[in-house]
């Protein structure tokens, strides 16, 4: 059985704790303490909760989907330690809150948050996945019509194989995963989202859709 953890008890984490839990995954959901009030959120859900760092422990397979602003902080207090080896799948977008306003995407196209975990942790795989679509998206892609796309950035082949499976298992096909190369191709599915922001707006604040790359 493949274990799974999970950082992060937002609306991402939640969704992707309770597809994997009802694809029989292993996972540990992780927040800032082991007793934080957002895990009560996952009480009903066949997931154990802890700390961000009992998550990374207990996951071969780590999944960031904290805030991105705070995501390197969050692995700071993980420590290296418990990602060596792992693959890491980075599905965070660093927001800027706004008063009164949407949050504004703070990406910089050369020095993604993807690019700046990989440098800080070289001994784990990094593979920037999933963060170009809403998360309901992300675990059931067929609620969205048409071959639409899911990008994926990283170093390592065998790190990219494995987020492909786990990318199959929650229904993606294999001609709508597209690898854009290494981590440094991560930019470009980071500044996304300021165009996803856009879209959703235009579609009346509904963000069931998602990008597709269709060639001739
Ligand atoms: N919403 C979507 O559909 C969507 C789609 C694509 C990508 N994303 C990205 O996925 C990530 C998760 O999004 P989300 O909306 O589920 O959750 P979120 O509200 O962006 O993040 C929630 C997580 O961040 C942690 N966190 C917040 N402030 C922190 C701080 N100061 N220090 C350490 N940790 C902190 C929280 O810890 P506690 O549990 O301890 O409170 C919580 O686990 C984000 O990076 C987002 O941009 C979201």
């Amino acid at each position: 059985m493949t274990t799974v953890g999970i950082l992060g008890t937002g609306i991402v984490g939640r969704t992707l704790a309770a597809r994997l839990a009802e694809l029989g995954a292993d996972v540990v959901v992780g927040a800032r303490t082991a007793d934080s009030q957002s895990l009560e959120q996952l009480a009903e859900l066949n997931v154990g909760t802890g700390s961000f760092a009992d998550a990374a422990g207990h996951g071969d397979l780590i999944i960031n989907a904290t805030n991105g602003l705070h995501s390197l902080a969050v692995l700071e207090s993980v420590g290296s330690d418990a990602l060596v080896g792992k693959t890491l799948v980075d599905v965070a977008n660093e927001l800027q809150p706004v008063e009164g306003g949407l949050p504004k995407p703070v990406v910089a196209a050369d020095a993604s948050l993807a690019q700046r975990i990989q440098d800080a942790y070289p001994d784990t795989f990094v593979v920037k996945s999933l963060n170009t679509m809403g998360c309901h998206v992300m675990v059931n892609p067929s609620i969205v019509a048409g071959d639409h796309t899911v990008f994926l950035s990283g170093d390592d082949a065998g790190a990219k194989q494995r987020v492909q499976e786990l990318l199959a298992s929650f229904g993606w096909r294999p001609e709508q995963m597209l690898d854009l190369g290494g981590i440094d191709t991560a930019a470009g599915p980071e500044l996304m989202m300021t165009a996803w922001i856009r879209v959703m707006i235009a579609r009346g604040f509904d963000g069931t859709f998602n990008w597709a790359v269709n060639s001739a």
